[in-house]
C-alpha cells in the first residue's frame, strides 16, 4: 500500500515517507490521519462499541466515557520484553534488556510484515508538552489500535495542531513511534474484543530516536509518548542536552500564609504519585494544586534553578484505592466524563466501580473479566492495575501554569517507595550529591503496574529502573553532574519519604493520603528553616513537635508517629549489603563518589 499523499494532511517529507513505508511493510487495509477532533473520538469510540471491543456508559454517569476490558494476558507493562536498543551494549547498562539494534530491527521487521492485514492503521501526531514550547517535542505514532488512538487524544496534545506545527518554519523533526498489536486478521476471520499477541517487544532506538512497540495494547506498552518517549527516549535527550526527564508527579503548595511552593515526587509505578500531584491537605489553610502525576521534565532557567515541565495531557491512573475519602480530586476528574476505563468492574447501570472508590462494596457487578460478580465471589471485582484515562483539563485543582511551556521552579525533589520497614516516613538529605546518594539506593515493593511478582523489594533509583534509556551509572552520574551544568545552580532540596511502613501486625502506621499535607508541611518548614530535626546516619528527620497532628492525635499517637519516623540503626545495617550488592551491579561507570558515601554511611551507622 502506498500513501496517497495528495490526500495527507501534511507536506511533512519524512513524515510521508515514513508513513509509505510503514504501510507497505504492516500492509493495512486503510490509513487514517487523526485530527484529534471530538467529532472523530466519538466517531471510533462508536466504532469500537459496535465491533464489541468498547462499552459506552451510561451518559448520565460518566458522558462520552468508554470502558475496554483487555486481554486477561496483558494488563500491565512488561518490563522483561522491553529493550533499549543502543549500538553498544554498555551503553544501554547493567540495567536495561539489550539486543543489537540491526539484529532487533531484523527480528521486529518479520513481525511487522503484514501484522496490520484486516485492520486501519492510524497516524497519531503528537507533541510532549506545551506545543508554544521553544523546543517542542514531537512524535508520531502509527498505531492498528483505534483505543491507543483514543487514549493518545487524551494522553497527549494530539492531531491536527502538533501536525501543523511539525511543518511550521520547516519541518521539524520528530520521534516515530511505531504500534502494532500484531494480530493480523486474514481474509473472513473474525476480530477478538482485546487483539494483542503472545510475542511482545517494546523496543526503544535510542540513538535513532525511535519506538517499536509489537503485542500489546496496554498503555505502558502501547501509548508511545509516556514512558517509550517521555522517559527511555527523553531521558537519553536530557543526557545529551544537559536536562533531567524524570518518573515524577509536579505539586504546587500554598501555605497558610499564602507561600507557594512547587514539589516534584518520584515514586515507582503504583506507589502515590497521582494521590499526592491531587492531594487534598487535611490540615488546616494549605492548598495544592495539580501540574502532573507522572512525568517531569526539568530545565535550567537561566539563573540556574530547575524548571519542571509535566509533558502530558491527561491521567493514566491506577483505579483501585481511588475513592473520595482517598483521592476527591481524581474522582471529582473523572465524574467529568470523555475517559476511558480499563480493566475496571462494571456496575449494572452502566457505570464503573473499583476496590476502594467507596466506602461499601456494591452487591452485583460485572467483574474485569466480564464475569458476574457478587461480595460472596471472593475475588477483586477490577484488576488491581486497572485504570482510568482522564483529561488534565478535568482536574478542579489544576495549576493554572500546567501548560506553561517555561515550567515551574522546582523548591523540592521528593524520592519515595513502597517499604514495609527501615525507611521512616520522610527524611532531608543534607546536600544535592547526598540526595543523588539517596536517590541512587532508594527501593520499593513490586507493584501490580508491571508483569511479575508483587511485593518483592528491589532497587529502584530514583522511580526510573525501569525507565532508564541509558546506562544507570551514567544517569546517576548525569543526576551528579547537575551541580555542575550551570554556574550558579539552585538545585532543589531533595526529601525521602515512605508513606507505607508497617506496624509488627501489618498496618499501615501512617494514615497517609490528604494527611500526607503535614509531611509537606514540615518539607517547606525545612526550606524556610522553620521545622525541627534531628540528624541520624541517615539524614534529617522530624523531631516528634515538628509534624503538625492537629485533629489526627488520637489515630497518630505519640508512639506510632514515634515508630513512623523511627531510624533503626539495626535495620539500615542489613539495608547496606543489599546496597553494596546493587552499586555493584550498577558496573563500571556507575560513580566512584557514591561508593565513598557509601562508606560514610557505614561508619556513621557504627558510630550510631
Ligand atoms: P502512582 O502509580 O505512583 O501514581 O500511584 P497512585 O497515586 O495511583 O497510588 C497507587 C496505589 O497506592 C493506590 O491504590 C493508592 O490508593 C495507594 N496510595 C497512594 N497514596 C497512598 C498513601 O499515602 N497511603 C497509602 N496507604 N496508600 C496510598
Ligand atoms: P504510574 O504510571 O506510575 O501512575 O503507575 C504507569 C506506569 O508506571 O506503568
Ligand atoms: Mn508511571
Ligand atoms: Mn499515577
Amino acid at each position: 500500500m502506498s500513501v496517497d499523499t495528495t490526500q495527507a494532511p501534511t507536506t511533512h517529507k519524512a513524515l510521508l515517507e515514513w508513513v509509505s513505508e510503514i504501510a507497505a511493510l504492516t500492509e493495512p487495509d486503510s490509513i487514517y490521519w487523526c485530527d484529534g477532533s471530538q467529532e472523530e473520538y466519538d466517531r471510533l469510540g462508536a466504532e469500537l462499541v459496535a465491533a464489541g471491543t468498547a462499552f459506552k456508559l451510561d451518559d448520565s454517569k460518566k458522558k462520552n466515557s468508554y470502558y475496554f476490558a483487555s486481554d486477561p494476558d496483558d494488563v500491565a507493562r512488561v518490563e522483561d520484553r522491553t529493550y533499549i536498543c543502543s549500538t553498544e551494549e554498555i551503553d544501554a547498562g547493567p540495567t536495561n534488556n539489550w539486543r543489537d539494534p540491526a539484529e532487533m530491527k531484523a527480528v521486529m521487521t518479520e513481525l511487522y510484515r503484514g501484522s496490520m492485514h484486516g485492520r486501519t492503521m492510524y497516524v497519531i501526531p503528537f507533541c510532549m508538552g506545551p506545543i508554544d514550547a521553544e523546543d517542542p517535542k514531537f512524535g508520531v505514532e502509527i498505531s492498528d489500535s483505534a483505543y491507543v488512538a483514543m487514549s493518545m487524544r487524551i494522553m497527549t496534545r494530539m492531531g491536527e495542531g502538533p501536525l501543523k506545527a511539525m511543518t511550521t518554519g520547516g519541518d521539524r523533526a520528530f520521534v516515530p513511534c511505531l504500534h502494532s498489536v500484531g494480530f493480523p486478521l486474514e481474509e473472513g476471520q473474525a476480530d477478538v474484543p482485546w487483539p494483542c499477541n503472545e510475542e511482545k517487544y517494546i523496543v526503544h532506538f535510542p540513538e535513532d530516536r525511535a519506538i517499536w512497540s509489537y503485542g500489546s495494547g496496554y498503555g505502558g506498552n502501547a501509548l508511545l509518548g509516556k514512558k517509550c518517549y517521555s522517559l527511555r527516549i527523553a531521558s537519553v535527550m536530557a543526557r545529551d542536552e544537559g536536562w533531567l526527564a524524570e518518573h515524577m508527579l509536579i505539586l504546587k503548595l500554598t501555605s497558610p500564609a499564602g507561600k507557594a511552593y512547587h514539589i516534584a515526587g518520584a515514586f515507582p509505578s503504583a506507589c502515590g504519585k497521582t494521590n499526592l500531584a491531587m492531594i487534598d491537605p487535611t490540615l488546616d489553610g494549605w492548598t495544592a494544586e495539580t501540574l502532573g502525576d507522572d512525568i517531569n521534565w526539568m530545565r535550567f532557567d537561566k539563573e540556574g534553578y530547575l524548571r519542571g515541565v509535566n509533558p502530558e495531557n491527561g491521567f493514566f491512573g491506577v483505579a483501585p484505592g481511588t475513592g473520595w475519602s482517598t483521592n476527591p480530586n481524581a474522582m471529582r476528574t473523572i465524574d467529568g466524563g470523555n475517559s476511558i476505563f480499563t480493566n475496571v468492574a462494571r456496575t449494572l447501570d452502566g457505570d464503573v466501580w473499583w476496590e476502594g472508590m467507596t466506602d461499601e462494596n456494591p452487591a452485583e457487578l460485572i467483574d474485569w473479566k466480564g464475569e458476574p460478580w457478587t461480595l460472596e465471589s471472593g475475588v477483586k471485582a477490577a484488576h488491581p492495575n486497572s485504570r482510568f484515562t482522564t483529561p488534565m483539563d478535568q482536574c478542579p485543582i489544576l495549576s493554572d501554569e500546567w501548560d506553561d511551556p517555561k515550567g515551574v521552579r522546582i523548591d523540592a525533589i521528593l524520592f519515595g517507595g513502597r517499604r514495609a520497614t527501615t525507611i521512616p516516613l520522610v527524611l532531608e538529605t543534607s546536600s544535592w550529591s547526598h540526595g543523588v546518594f539517596v536517590g541512587a539506593t532508594c527501593s520499593s515493593e513490586t507493584t501490580a503496574a508491571a508483569k511479575g511478582k508483587v511485593g518483592v523489594v528491589r532497587r529502584d533509583p530514583m522511580a526510573m529502573l525501569p525507565f532508564i534509556g541509558y546506562n544507570a551509572g551514567d544517569y546517576i552520574q548525569h543526576w551528579l553532574d547537575m551541580e555542575t551544568l550551570h554556574e550558579t545552580p539552585h538545585l532543589p532540596k531533595v526529601f525521602y519519604v515512605n508513606w507505607f511502613r508497617k506496624s509488627d501486625d501489618g498496618k499501615f502506621l501512617w494514615p497517609g493520603f490528604g494527611e500526607n499535607s503535614r509531611v509537606l508541611a514540615w518539607i517547606v518548614g525545612r526550606l524556610d528553616g522553620t521545622a525541627d530535626a534531628v540528624q541520624t546516619p541517615v539524614g534529617f528527620v522530624p523531631t516528634l513537635d515538628a509534624i503538625d497532628r492537629t485533629g489526627i492525635e488520637d489515630e497518630v499517637d505519640d508512639e506510632t508517629l514515634a515508630a513512623v519516623l523511627k531510624v533503626d540503626v539495626d535495620e539500615w545495617k542489613q539495608e547496606i549489603p543489599l546496597i553494596e550488592e546493587w552499586f555493584t551491579k550498577l558496573g563500571e561507570r556507575f560513580p566512584k563518589q557514591l561508593w565513598k558515601d557509601l562508606e560514610d554511611l557505614k561508619t556513621a551507622l557504627d558510630n550510631a
